[in-house]
């Protein structure tokens, strides 16, 4: 049996309510839901009433990319779990590289996060990953455990295993070069060592396209993909997919 892929696309900021609704006009149009098949997509705050139609429409989950850990009250700004889960949001990016390194969110704020998202009964997407500077100074496994053990500290096996994991060279993102297959399989294994559930969903993140998805997914660590630029067009997006299949 095929293992499940799971495709996810981040789309940071990007997409208005408008273009969303135009995006799965296009997109209702040329998807085939496949049962080894998992689409995700995660929009603006702003769009996610326009992204909760679409995606129910189309059987495809969604979520946001950011939350905060409060209920509610005098945080100006930001958008609460309870918000999320009135439109519908079952999944949360968590732990982004451009949150960690634009926004300066520490690992103790995505902790507190990660386990608000999970008391909700939602799902944390989890990114973690190096930096060039870190890879190149040989201190990619020791940050990455940093990232990892602090957000699961104190979580339950089973809320560890609810969580889905995204590793993200910060190298790779947005820049056209993607980590090679080796590189991505030995710290997707690595991960799911240190997770130490063998089970749990582990995706590969960083310029992903359909030029470079068969090889990066065939990987036996790599669960699916977490998509920036590809996945803003329906086409590119869902190409990622059949380039593997086929
Ligand atoms: P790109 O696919 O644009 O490199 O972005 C990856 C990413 O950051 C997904 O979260």
């Amino acid at each position: 049996m095929s293992k499940k892929i799971y495709l996810y696309g981040n789309w940071k900021m990007n997409m208005t309510a408008a273009e969303t609704k135009k995006f799965f006009d296009e997109f209702a149009g040329i998807y085939k839901p496949a049962s080894d098949l998992e689409v995700g997509v995660f929009s603006p705050f702003t769009s996610l009433w326009a992204l909760a139609d679409g995606a129910k429409k189309n059987g495809v989950v969604f979520g946001a990319q950011n939350v905060y850990f409060e209920p509610k009250g005098a945080f100006t700004g930001e958008v609460s779990i309870p918000m999320l889960a009135e439109i519908g949001v079952t999944h949360v990016i968590l732990g982004h590289s451009e949150r960690r390194h634009i926004f300066g969110e520490s690992d103790e704020m995505i902790a507190k996060k990660t386990k608000a998202v999970l008391d909700a009964g939602m799902i944390p997407v989890l990114c973690y990953g190096e930096t060039l500077e870190e890879r190149e100074a040989g201190n990619t496994f020791k940050v990455m455990e940093r990232q990892l053990k602090s957000a699961l500290e104190g979580l339950k096996p089973e809320e560890i295993a609810k969580i889905i994991y995204a590793y993200e060279p910060v190298w790779a993102i947005g820049t056209g070069k993607s980590a090679t297959s080796g590189q991505a399989q030995e710290v997707c294994e690595w991960s799911r060592k240190l997770i130490a559930d063998p089970k749990v969903v582990i995706l590969y993140g960083g310029s992903v396209k359909g030029s470079n998805a068969k090889e990066l997914l065939s990987m036996k660590d790599i669960d699916g993909a977490l998509v920036g630029g590809a996945s803003l067009k329906p086409a590119s997006f869902l190409e990622i997919y059949t380039a593997y299949k086929n």
